[in-house]
C-alpha cells in the first residue's frame, strides 16, 4: 500500500505538537498554581531574589519601607502565578496558539539565563519555581528550563499544527477564566490561609509526634579520625575494631530531604526553652503569631482582644509568638491587657501560618486549627466553652478533598463551555447556514441542488475551479505542449470543477488557437493599469481579451512585492479587465510576519476593500478570489485545512457584509500556496474552499490532474 508521506508527516507533527503542549502546559499550570495558592510564600522567595540579586531598593532596608516591599512582592508573585497558569492552560487547551508559543518562548528566554546564574552563583538556595510543593536544586531547575526552552522553540514553529479544544470564537473565555480562577485562588489564600498547604504544621498535626518521627527517620552518622583525616561512617560500618581510627562525634545527618522539618518549633520565654511545657499542656492554648512586629496589622486588634477575653473567661491559655517578643510584649501591655509574648523564629512562624497576625489553637501538642483573624468567629457572641463549639475540635487538613474541589471548580465550567460550544453553537451555526443557503437559493430562483463533500454541504451556486498559474515558466513550444497535455488528460475525465490555465502573455494567442478554451479556460497572469497608449512593454486588458483568453490573474503577491503593485493600481487593472469582458482571479494573502503578528485577517480585508469594494454587486460577480498566504507560496509549507477554511469563511463574510449573502455565496474562493495532489483533497473538502490556484504543480499535466481529481 502506498503511504501518503505528506499526510503521515502532518499526523506525526500534530502528535508531537500535542505531546510538547502537554509537557510544557502541565509544567506551567503546576508551577503557576503552586505559586498562586500561597502568594505570601511566593512573596518570601521573591524577596530573597531581591536580596540575592542585589536589588537594594527592594531589599530589607528599602527606602520604600518594608510594608511596600511586602505588598509589591505579593503582587509580583500573583501576577507571575497568573501568567504561568494562563500560559499553561493555553498550551493544554491549544488556545491562542501563536501568541502563547511566543509568550512561552519569551518567558523561557528570560528564565533560563536567570536560573543558570542561580545554579552557578547560588544567590538564592531554593529557586522556588514550584513554590513549597516540590523543591528541586538550582541545577535541576536550570536543566528543566533548558528542556522547556527547547520545547518553546519547537512550539514556535509547530504549535499551529494541531487544533485546540475550543473554537476560535470562544477561546477568550477559557483564557480569561483561567486568569480569573488563579486570581481568585490567590485572593482566597491571602485572605484566609493557603487553600493547599505544602508545608509542615498542617491543621491536625501532632507536633510532638511529628518531631519524633522525623528524628527517627534521620540518619545517624559517626565521625572517626585517622592520621588527621576525618571521615563519616554509618553505624553499621563504623571502624570500632580498627584502633587506628578514633571516634570524634555522632551527628544527625541533616542533608536536604533528611532535615527534621519540625526541629524549628522552639518556644522561648526569655532564655528558657518552654516548648515542651507548651506542647505537653492538656489545656487549650490560643496562639497569636506575629512574624513581624513592624508590619503587624492593627486592624485585627479588637478581634484578638475579644479572643483573649474569651480565653480569660474560660481559663484557656493565651499567648503571642514573635521573633521580637520584647517589642511585642511592650505593645500588648501598652494596650492595657496582659498575656505573654514568647519568642519564636520568624521562619518557623511563617512556616506554620501565613498572615500577620494569624491565630492557631493547640492542645496536648496537637495543632487544632490555624486561621486568619477574619476567620475567627466573633468571640463576644460565644459564651459556651470551646468543646461546645466546632472550634474546640481538630480541623483535620485534607489535601485530597481540597484538590477535588479545586479541580471541580476549575474544570466543570470549562467542560460545560466545551459542551455548549460543540452542541449549541454547532446547532446554531448549522441553522444559520441552512437559512442563508435557502435565502440565497430562493433569490436565484434555482432548483435546490446540493452535493456533499466529506459530510459538508456546499451549495452549487458557485463554481469549483482549479486554475494553474504557470508564472514565468515554459517556452512557447513547451507551453503549447503543456496546454495540449492538459486538454488531452481532461478528455478521459469528467472533472467536478472548471479547469483554467494562466500562461505568460506570449503564449496566449497560440494556446487559444490550439486548444478548446471552452474546456480549458485560458487566463493571462497580468494586464496593464492603462487602457492603451505610450506604455512600452505593457499589455492591455483589451489585448488579452483579443487573444481569446477569458480570465486574468490580478494582485498576485509576486506582482505586489516585485513590481510595486499597490491597491490603487490594482483597482484600475480590475476595472479595465472587467470593461474588456475578462473575469478576474484576484489574489490576496498575508506575509508571514503579518500572520505572526495576528494581523492576517486585517491585511486580507484591507486588500479586498482597497481594490474591489468600489465595484457594483454585478461587477463583483465576475471576480474569483484566490487566498494565497505568501508564506505558503513555493515554500512547500501549506496552510492547514483549518487555517484555509477559517480565512475563506472570513473572506466570504467580508463579502457578505458588503454585498449581501447572495453575492458572497456565489463567489468562488480558491486557495493557493504549495497545493499538491497529496493535500488538495483535504483543502477542497472545506465548505468555503472552492478550489485552488496552483503554481509549481501546474507545470506538469499529470500533477495538475491529480489536483483536478481531488474534486
Ligand atoms: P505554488 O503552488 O508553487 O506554491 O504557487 C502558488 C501560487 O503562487 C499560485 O498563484
Amino acid at each position: 500500500m502506498k503511504v501518503d508521506g505528506g499526510k503521515r508527516t502532518m499526523v506525526l507533527s500534530g502528535m508531537l505538537t500535542v505531546l510538547l503542549r502537554m509537557v510544557a502546559g502541565a509544567t506551567f499550570v503546576f508551577s503557576g498554581f503552586v505559586k498562586g495558592v500561597d502568594p505570601q510564600g511566593t512573596a518570601m522567595i521573591i524577596k530573597e531574589y531581591f536580596v540575592g540579586f542585589g536589588i537594594d531598593f527592594l531589599g530589607p532596608s528599602s527606602p520604600l519601607g518594608s510594608e511596600f516591599v511586602s505588598i509589591f512582592a505579593v503582587m509580583a508573585g500573583i501576577i507571575l502565578a497568573i501568567i504561568e497558569f494562563v500560559i499553561g492552560a493555553n498550551l493544554l487547551f491549544g488556545i491562542y496558539r501563536r501568541t502563547t508559543a511566543i509568550l512561552l518562548f519569551l518567558f523561557m528566554l528570560v528564565m533560563t539565563p536567570v536560573t543558570l546564574y542561580l545554579a552557578v552563583a547560588d544567590p538564592v538556595h531554593d529557586c522556588g519555581c514550584f513554590g513549597e510543593a516540590v523543591v528541586i536544586s538550582n541545577w535541576a531547575t536550570f536543566y528543566k528550563n533548558l528542556v522547556l526552552l527547547a520545547i518553546s522553540v519547537l512550539l514556535l514553529r509547530i504549535n499551529k499544527n494541531h487544533v485546540g479544544v475550543y473554537a476560535r470564537a470562544v477561546r477568550w473565555l477559557p483564557c480569561l477564566y483561567s486568569a480569573a480562577f488563579m486570581a481568585i485562588i490567590a485572593a482566597v489564600s491571602i485572605r484566609h490561609q493557603p487553600l493547599l498547604d505544602f508545608r509542615p504544621y498542617k491543621s491536625g498535626t501532632d507536633i510532638r509526634k511529628a518531631v519524633q518521627t522525623e528524628a527517627d527517620n534521620a540518619e545517624i552518622v559517626f565521625i572517626y579520625e585517622k592520621n588527621g583525616e576525618k571521615r563519616e561512617f554509618p553505624l553499621s560500618e563504623a571502624p570500632v575494631a580498627d584502633t587506628a581510627w578514633h571516634f570524634v562525634d555522632r551527628i544527625e545527618k541533616t542533608a536536604p530531604g533528611k532535615k527534621n522539618k519540625y526541629s524549628d518549633f522552639i518556644i522561648r520565654s526569655g532564655d528558657e526553652d518552654i516548648t515542651e511545657s507548651i506542647l505537653a499542656d492538656t489545656a487549650y492554648t490560643f496562639m497569636v503569631f506575629v512574624p513581624s512586629v513592624s508590619e503587624y496589622e492593627d486592624s485585627w486588634q479588637d478581634k484578638i482582644d475579644e479572643l483573649y477575653d474569651y480565653a480569660y473567661e474560660h481559663s484557656y491559655n493565651f499567648c503571642a509568638l514573635s521573633p521580637d517578643a520584647a517589642t511585642m510584649q511592650r505593645n500588648i501591655e501598652a494596650s492595657g491587657i496582659s498575656y505573654p509574648c514568647y519568642t519564636m523564629d520568624e521562619t518557623a512562624i511563617k512556616t506554620i501560618v501565613r498572615g500577620n497576625p494569624a491565630v492557631a489553637l493547640i492542645k496536648d501538642g496537637v495543632l487544632y486549627w490555624k486561621r486568619a483573624p477574619r476567620d475567627v468567629p466573633d468571640m463576644a457572641e460565644i459564651s459556651v466553652p470551646l468543646q461546645q463549639t466546632s472550634l474546640g475540635y481538630v480541623h483535620q487538613y485534607n489535601f485530597k478533598n481540597r484538590m477535588i474541589w479545586i479541580c471541580l471548580v476549575y474544570f466543570v465550567p470549562l467542560l460545560l463551555l466545551f459542551i455548549a460550544e460543540k452542541s449549541v453553537i454547532g446547532i446554531m451555526s448549522g441553522i444559520r447556514e441552512k437559512r442563508e443557503a435557502a435565502k440565497a437559493e430562493k433569490m436565484l430562483g434555482k432548483e435546490k441542488n446540493k452535493k456533499r463533500i466529506n459530510n459538508k454541504t456546499k451549495t452549487e451556486m458557485r463554481k469549483n475551479i482549479v486554475a494553474g498559474n504557470w508564472k514565468m515558466n515554459k517556452t512557447l513550444q513547451e507551453g503549447v505542449q503543456l496546454a495540449k497535455d492538459v486538454e488531452k488528460a481532461l478528455e478521459s475525465r469528467t472533472p467536478n470543477c472548471d479547469v483554467i490555465i494562466a500562461t505568460p502573455f506570449i503564449h496566449l494567442a497560440t494556446v487559444a488557437g490550439t486548444i478548446n478554451t471552452e474546456k480549458v479556460g485560458l487566463s493571462a497572469e497580468n494586464c496593464a493599469d492603462k487602457a492603451s497608449g505610450a506604455y512600452t512593454g505593457e499589455v492591455s486588458a483589451a489585448m488579452v481579451a483579443s487573444t481569446g483568453a477569458k480570465y486574468v490573474i490580478l494582485g498576485h503577491s509576486e506582482r505586489r512585492a516585485y513590481y510595486g503593485e499597490t491597491p490603487e493600481i490594482l483597482k484600475e487593472k480590475v476595472l479595465l479587465a472587467l470593461e474588456n469582458g475578462l473575469k478576474v482571479i484576484f489574489c490576496i494573502g498575508e506575509v508571514l510576519e503579518e500572520r505572526e503578528a495576528g494581523k492576517e485577517y486585517e491585511v486580507v480585508k484591507s486588500q479586498i476593500e482597497g481594490s474591489l469594494f468600489n465595484l457594483t454587486a454585478e461587477e463583483f460577480g465576475k471576480i474569483i478570489l484566490a487566498y494565497e498566504p505568501v508564506w505558503a507560496i513555493g515554500t512547500g509549507k501549506t496552510a492547514t485545512a483549518q487555517q484555509a477554511q477559517e480565512m475563506h469563511a472570513f473572506i466570504r463574510k467580508t463579502i457578505a457584509d458588503k454585498y449581501g449573502a447572495e453575492v458572497a455565496e456565489n463567489t468562488s474562493i480558491l486557495y493557493g500556496g504549495s497545493c499538491k495532489p497529496s493535500n488538495a483533497k483535504e483543502l477542497f473538502a472545506n465548505k468555503d474552499v472552492d478550489g485552488g490556484l496552483i503554481g509549481g504543480a501546474s507545470l506538469d499535466a499529470e500533477q495538475f490532474m491529480g489536483i483536478v481529481d481531488a474534486f
